[in-house]
C-alpha cells in the first residue's frame, strides 16, 4: 500500500531530491561564507598572517618569560634554555615578527606561520606539507606548541635544538626555499625595524644564527598545557568524558601507546624521544 502510494506519485522522489540537493548547497555556502568571514585565507589554505598574529595576542595577552611556566619545574625549564640564548623580551618579539614574516621565503608567499598556523592548532592539517610554487614534501606540520618541551626536534628527531630546527624550514627547497641562509638575512636586513630589533635582542645586526635563535626565543613561550586531560592526569577524574576516558585505558593497555609514549611529569608530551 505504501509502496504503491510512492510510486505513483513519480515526482516526488525527483523533488525532494532537488529540495534535498538545495538544501545541502544552502548550507554548504552558509559554512563557507561563515568561515571565510570569521577566518581570511591566506596563501597555500593558511589563515592571513595579520589575523594570526591577533588571534594570538588573544590567546595568550602576555607571557611574562621571566617566570616558569604555570606547572613545571623551574631547574627543568632552564635546562631546556641553551646559555646563550636566555629568554628576553626582546627576542622573543623579534622571534615572533620573523615567525609570521613571509619574507623569509623565496617568493614570499610562506612563513613559518603558513604550516604551523595559529587557527589551526599551529600545525597546517593537511596530509602532507604545502611551500612555495604548490611544492609538497612527504610529511605534515606537527604543532610548535609545547615544542620547548622536546630534547630532540622533528619526527624523527634529526634536529637537536630549536635554534637548529628554525634555520631548516628556511632554506629547505620546497619549503621557504632560500638558497642560502644570507638569502633570508638579505630580506630583511635593510629594514630598519629588524635592525634595531636585532640590536636590541642580540646587540648584533642582522644575521642568520639569531634568526634562528630569536624564532626559538618566541617558541618557548608557545607552552599551552592547561588542559581537560592534564587536569584528569591531575586527579580530576571528571575533566574528561567517558569515551576519553575508555581511549586513556586503550592508550595503556591494549593499544599499548604508552610503551612509546608514557605520560607522566618528566614526560608531559608523552614523547619517548625514541625513533626505533
Ligand atoms: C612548508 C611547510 C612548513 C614551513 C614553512 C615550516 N614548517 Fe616546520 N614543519 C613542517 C613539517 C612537515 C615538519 C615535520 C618534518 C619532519 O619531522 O621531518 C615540521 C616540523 C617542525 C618542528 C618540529 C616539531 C616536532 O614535533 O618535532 C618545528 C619546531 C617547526 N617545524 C618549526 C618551524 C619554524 C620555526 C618554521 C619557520 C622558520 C617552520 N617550521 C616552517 C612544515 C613546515
Ligand atoms: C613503537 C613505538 C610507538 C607506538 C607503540 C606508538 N607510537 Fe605514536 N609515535 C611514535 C613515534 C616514533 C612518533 C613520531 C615521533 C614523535 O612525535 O615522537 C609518533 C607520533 C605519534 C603522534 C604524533 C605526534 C605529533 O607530534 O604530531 C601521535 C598523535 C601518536 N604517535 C599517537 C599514538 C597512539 C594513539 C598510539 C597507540 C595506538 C601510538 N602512537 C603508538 C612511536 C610509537
Amino acid at each position: 500500500m505504501y509502496t504503491k502510494k510512492i510510486q505513483s506519485s513519480r515526482w516526488s522522489p525527483i523533488v525532494s531530491l532537488i529540495a534535498l540537493f538545495g538544501m545541502v548547497l544552502l548550507s554548504l555556502w552558509n559554512t563557507g561564507a561563515a568561515v571565510s568571514a570569521e577566518v581570511p585565507k591566506g596563501e597555500h589554505g593558511a589563515a592571513e598572517m595579520e589575523y594570526q598574529s591577533r588571534l594570538l595576542n588573544r590567546l595568550q595577552p602576555s607571557v611574562d618569560v621571566s617566570k616558569t611556566p604555570a606547572g613545571f619545574d623551574s631547574v627543568i625549564w632552564q635546562a631546556f634554555i641553551p646559555q646563550d640564548n636566555a629568554l628576553m623580551p626582546e627576542r622573543v618579539s623579534l622571534g615572533r615578527k620573523l615567525y609570521f614574516d613571509k619574507r623569509l621565503s623565496a617568493d614570499g608567499t610562506v612563513s613559518c606561520a603558513t604550516c604551523h598556523d595559529v587557527t589551526r592548532g599551529f600545525t597546517d592539517q593537511l596530509a602532507v606539507s604545502e611551500g612555495i610554487k604548490e611544492q609538497f614534501g612527504h610529511r605534515n606540520a606537527p604543532t610548535t606548541l609545547n615544542v620547548a618541551l622536546l630534547q630532540t626536534v622533528f619526527l624523527d628527531g634529526r634536529s637537536p635544538t630549536l635554534e637548529h630546527q628554525a634555520k631548516m624550514p628556511i632554506t629547505n627547497p620546497i619549503e621557504m626555499g632560500m638558497p642560502d641562509g644570507q638569502a633570508a638575512v638579505n630580506a630583511i636586513k635593510n629594514d630598519a625595524e629588524y635592525q634595531a630589533a636585532f640590536q636590541k635582542a642580540y646587540r648584533r645586526q642582522v644575521n642568520y644564527d639569531d634568526i634562528g635563535r630569536a624564532i626559538a626565543a618566541f617558541e618557548r613561550t608557545l607552552i599551552f598545557m592547561d588542559s581537560p586531560f592534564r587536569r584528569f592526569l591531575n586527579g580530576d577524574e571528571n575533566a574528561i568524558s567517558s569515551e576519553a576516558n575508555q581511549g586513556w585505558v586503550l592508550y595503556n593497555e591494549k593499544g599499548r601507546c604508552v610503551t612509546c609514549h608514557p605520560m607522566n611529569p618528566s614526560n608531559p608530551l608523552g614523547n619517548r624521544q625514541s625513533f626505533s
